[in-house]
């Protein structure tokens, strides 16, 4: 972090810098041509230059204006540097008579509704041309063509109309074209051929162009230069083309969720300079890892394939890609064990192998201790997640050096060894999660107090939980759910002062709420859910938990009275109190809550850990009528009371019809008496409302139909009375929502009203109920938000296949933005690196 800050210290500085030996050299003034400065000044009067950003543009000599360089020798205007100006208006050709403009930069501007102007086609000793978010848009101009000297052309994020590439051949000189998010679609199939026809080419960067097809493979290849290789984000249906593994001078290919399939090119190992490989999120790329990575990779240092569908065992020649810095192979189905030669990859700081197939054993030992400067392998490890696998035997013994180890989502079994933390006192992350460990956490995992983020969850863990753990107390997230922990949660744990997200759900845990949580005011997350906690739940709990989102205490035995303070728990989102003891009515206070007040418009992908580069995952378990459902992505959206399977009794308490974002209201089986509120339709972000089973009578207020998100309605067995106001949105619910209410008459039931003679009892037709699942499953989908795209809410009779596609389509948002955070981290690392190189530090 340290570093990083830095970093950004570092930046206006190092601007600085730049700018004063840009006036350094202009301390011995050239004088700029008087007829360049007049055509500049014509040029600066067409902009729209709101915030006066060219305000240096005055004085005879433009050589001093801001952006401008000149010759040396001529005072001839040689570059125009205007990114970042957020100018707009026309673009005046007078730009023609700068006869030696070698250089133009009006990246980053507003020229929206413009095209590109056509007389740039005349500024013929270009070379580098920037006009990169920039807001033109239209047809690129035919005549560009003509700038047969340009070797830079950076287009990137314009709106242009393009139907071929024809142009770029007239592009003789071109090293680096940039057309990221340019909508190539109209292009066809034939992109490549134009492209190959620029010798010189070194980067060319096609990335969410709307490629789509199979890539072509030209008989010859022209552009043997090129170092970087960009085609990410696009649709392709195309296998990786064999002809990548000609190119011998690539450095950096970056094909990520791009479509491809088939079997990755064994010749791209052999790449004598390729540096930076990303190949993740095709889904439907193929190798068989023996042979990947039995190849030379010489120079290798990013590998990424996540999500895709590689197979095979990891070689033991894998310690032989002694450059590799970042390696995710997540997401995949590799099998075997993991090579001792691991040990070797001296400089790799990220591993990622989890949800794959590994099994065996892991390395006893591992190789490197020799190859390794520091003496120890893999010392610059700073993750490593092996999660979600089969691994057996004993979790792996890595020595000292490692700040980060995540094997959850495998299936490691055997226990967490004692000796475990001695090998690893830096470690910042550790998962485990998802294997099938057994045994107790070793007292000794308290030694490892750099820890971050620590998740065991998810396995076979038994025993009590150590009283050490309190010693971790830079803990921002303890996951110790679904093990077989018991007895009481150690006081230690008042230590933790720095907690965000505990769960400790699905054990064998007793004794009262702990006293210690007082101390843990930073918690955003609590479940202790389905474990056997007793004893009163505390006025407490409702005081100076700020950012507390969600309190899970589900499926315990807490008894007595719901404390009205909970209500205090201002940004409370989901409070999940049901199958316990509570008695007592439902605190009028609890219309008060803050949070479920509002309605929750944007979603906040909950991580935790994420500057490390790595993160956990906030997650909610639910489960309902059988089945479970884990809240991730979706999660801040969630609000929700439940306060079902109590003893709960008195009215329906009015007030709660003041939590207007409320989404899920639960309060079956209890001994809820007295009317449904009338004003029930404030809550108009209900989705799911379940008032079965309880004491409730009078008749159902006519405007519960207005409800139009509702898509779980459940008042059975209760005594409501009268007629069903079945009308409008109520339509869509079915007889099992009101059975057992021996006063309600009127469709959908078959009681008919008295006086009703209207109809013939077999009602609505379709009694099959194939369209609905399930009342936690539609408040996922009609929340009808990902990743603050907002989506119209979807709910009305929505049928299980379209809710899949919804879902599917939340999970890919999420997905791609997680990458993005994760890619993020990953850049930090390279800043990190550069600067050290640089001899700075902390
Ligand atoms: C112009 O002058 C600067 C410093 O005076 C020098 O670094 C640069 O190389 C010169 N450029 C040309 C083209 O002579
Ligand atoms: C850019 O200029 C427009 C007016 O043309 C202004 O509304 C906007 O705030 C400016 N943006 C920035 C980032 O300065
Ligand atoms: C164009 O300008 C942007 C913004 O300064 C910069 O990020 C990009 O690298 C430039 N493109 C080229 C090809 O230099
Ligand atoms: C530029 O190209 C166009 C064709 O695209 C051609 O008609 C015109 O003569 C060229 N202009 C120059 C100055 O070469
Ligand atoms: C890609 O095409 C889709 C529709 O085919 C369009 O909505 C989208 O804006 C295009 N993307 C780009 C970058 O132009
Ligand atoms: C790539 O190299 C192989 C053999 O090294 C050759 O057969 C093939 O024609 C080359 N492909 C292209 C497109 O040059
Ligand atoms: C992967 O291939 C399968 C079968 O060929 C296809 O159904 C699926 O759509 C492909 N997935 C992607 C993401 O391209
Ligand atoms: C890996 O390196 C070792 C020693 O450096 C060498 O003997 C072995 O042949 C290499 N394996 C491969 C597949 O290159
Ligand atoms: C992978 O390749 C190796 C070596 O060529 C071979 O022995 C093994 O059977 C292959 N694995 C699979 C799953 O095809
Ligand atoms: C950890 O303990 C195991 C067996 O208990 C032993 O083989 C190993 O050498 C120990 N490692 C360290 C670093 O102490
Ligand atoms: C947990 O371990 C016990 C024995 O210690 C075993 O009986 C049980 O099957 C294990 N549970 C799982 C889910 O592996
Ligand atoms: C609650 O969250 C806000 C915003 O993230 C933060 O500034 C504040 O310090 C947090 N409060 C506590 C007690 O952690």
């Amino acid at each position: 972090m340290a570093k990083i800050s830095i970093f950004v210290l570092l930046l206006p500085l190092l601007c600085i810098l730049t700018s004063e030996s840009v006036e350094n050299r202009n301390a011995q003034p050239v004088h700029c041509l008087a007829s360049d400065r007049e055509a500049l000044m014509e040029f600066k009067n067409g902009l729209y230059d709101p915030q006066n950003r060219l305000s240096s543009w005055r004085g005879s000599n433009c050589c001093q204006w801001r952006g401008i360089d000149c010759e040396n020798s001529t005072g001839a205007v040689s570059a125009v540097r205007y990114g970042f100006l957020n100018l707009s208006g026309e673009i005046r050709p007078s730009l023609q008579r700068l006869k030696s403009l070698r250089h133009l930069d009006l990246s980053f501007n507003a020229f929206h509704g413009i095209s590109i102007p056509e007389f740039f086609g005349s500024l013929q000793n270009l070379q580098y041309l920037n006009l990169s978010h920039a807001g033109f848009s239209g047809r690129i101009p035919p005549n560009l063509q003509n700038l047969s000297r340009l070797q830079f052309l950076d287009l990137n994020s314009l709106r242009l109309e393009v139907e071929n590439l024809e142009l770029v051949t007239g592009f003789v000189s071109l090293k680096h074209l940039a057309m990221n998010e340019v909508d190539l679609s109209m292009v066809g199939t034939d992109w490549l051929g134009a492209i190959n026809q620029l010798p010189f080419l070194t980067e060319l960067h096609l990335s969410s162009c709307n490629l789509s097809g199979f890539i072509p493979s030209p008989t010859s290849l022209n552009f043997n230069s090129l170092q970087v290789l960009d085609l990410s984000h696009n649709k392709f249906q195309s296998e990786i083309p064999g002809w990548l593994a000609n190119i011998s001078s690539l450095q950096h290919i970056d094909m990520s969720y791009s479509g491809l399939f088939g079997r990755i090119p064994l010749g791209l190992a052999e790449l004598p300079n390729l540096l930076w490989l990303d190949l993740s999120v095709n889904h439907n790329l193929t190798a068989n890892c023996s042979q990947l990575f039995n190849g030379r990779w010489e120079k290798i240092q990013m590998l990424n394939f996540i999500f895709n569908k590689l197979y095979g065992k990891l070689p033991s020649s894998f310690g032989n890609m002694t450059s590799l810095v970042f390696l995710r192979l997540d997401n995949n189905a590799v099998e075997g064990g993991i090579p001792s030669s691991i040990g070797r990859l001296c400089n790799l700081k990220s591993f990622y192998l989890s949800k794959n197939k590994l099994k065996g054993n892991l390395p006893e030992f591992l190789e490197g201790s020799e190859d390794c400067v520091s003496g120890n392998p893999l010392p610059n490890l700073e993750y490593l997640d092996l999660s979600f696998n089969q691994v057996a035997g004993p979790v792996p013994l890595i020595e000292s050096g490692i700040d980060s180890l995540d094997l959850s989502h495998n299936q490691f079994s055997g226990s967490i060894p004692p000796n475990f933390s001695e090998t690893m006192p830096h470690l910042l992350l550790l998962s485990l999660s998802n294997n099938n460990l057994s045994g107790e956490i070793p007292m000794s995992i308290g030694e490892m107090s750099s820890l971050v983020v620590i998740d065991f969850s998810d396995n076979n863990l038994t025993g009590r939980i150590p009283s050490s753990l309190g010693n971790c107390s830079r803990l921002n997230v303890l996951d110790l759910g679904n093990n077989s922990l018991n007895g009481m949660v150690p006081d230690s744990f008042g230590l933790l002062q720095e907690l965000k997200s505990l769960h400790l759900n699905q054990n064998r845990l007793l004794g009262n709420l702990p006293s210690f949580l007082t101390n843990l005011s930073k918690l955003e997350s609590l479940d202790l859910g389905y474990n056997g906690f007793s004893g009163t739940i505390p006025s407490w709990l409702g005081d100076g938990y700020e950012n507390l989102t969600i309190l899970t205490l589900r499926s315990n035995a807490f008894s007595g009275r719901l404390p009205p303070e909970l209500s205090k728990l201002s940004s409370l989102q989901v409070l999940d109190l049901a199958g316990n003891d509570l008695n007592g009515s439902i605190p009028a206070k609890l219309g008060d809550l803050k949070a479920m007040a509002e309605e929750q418009k944007v979603n906040r992908y909950i991580l935790y850990g994420r500057f490390l580069g790595h993160y956990y995952e906030e997650r909610l378990v639910v489960n309902t009528k059988g089945q479970t459902l884990t809240y991730t992505r979706i999660l801040s959206l969630v609000t929700s009371i439940d306060l079902s399977g109590n003893s709960l009794s008195g009215n329906l308490p009015l007030e709660i019809t003041r939590l207007s974002g409320l989404v899920v209201l639960n309060l079956s089986r209890n001994h809820i008496t007295g009317n449904i509120p009338g004003n029930i339709s404030n809550m108009h972000q209900l989705q799911s409302l379940d008032l079965s089973s309880n004491q409730l009578s009078g008749s159902i207020p006519p405007s519960l139909s207005s409800l139009s998100f509702l898509g779980f309605l459940n008042l059975s067995n209760n005594n409501l009375s009268g007629v069903i106001p079945y009308t409008g949105h109520m339509t869509t619910f079915e007889e099992p929502s009101f059975v057992g209410n021996p006063g309600l008459c009127g469709l959908p039931l078959t009681v008919t009203c008295p006086g009703d003679d209207s109809d013939n009892g077999d009602g609505s037709g379709n009694a099959e109920n194939d369209g609905f699942i399930d009342n936690w499953f539609y408040l996922s989908v009609g929340l009808g938000f990902a990743a603050g795209i907002v989506v119209p809410f979807l709910i009305l009779a929505m049928k299980k296949s379209w809710s899949d596609a919804y879902f599917g389509f939340v999970d890919k948002v999420a997905e791609k933005l997680s990458w993005l955070i994760e890619r993020r981290g990953y850049l930090i690392g390279i800043a990190k690196q550069w600067l050290s190189h640089r001899g700075v530090s902390s």
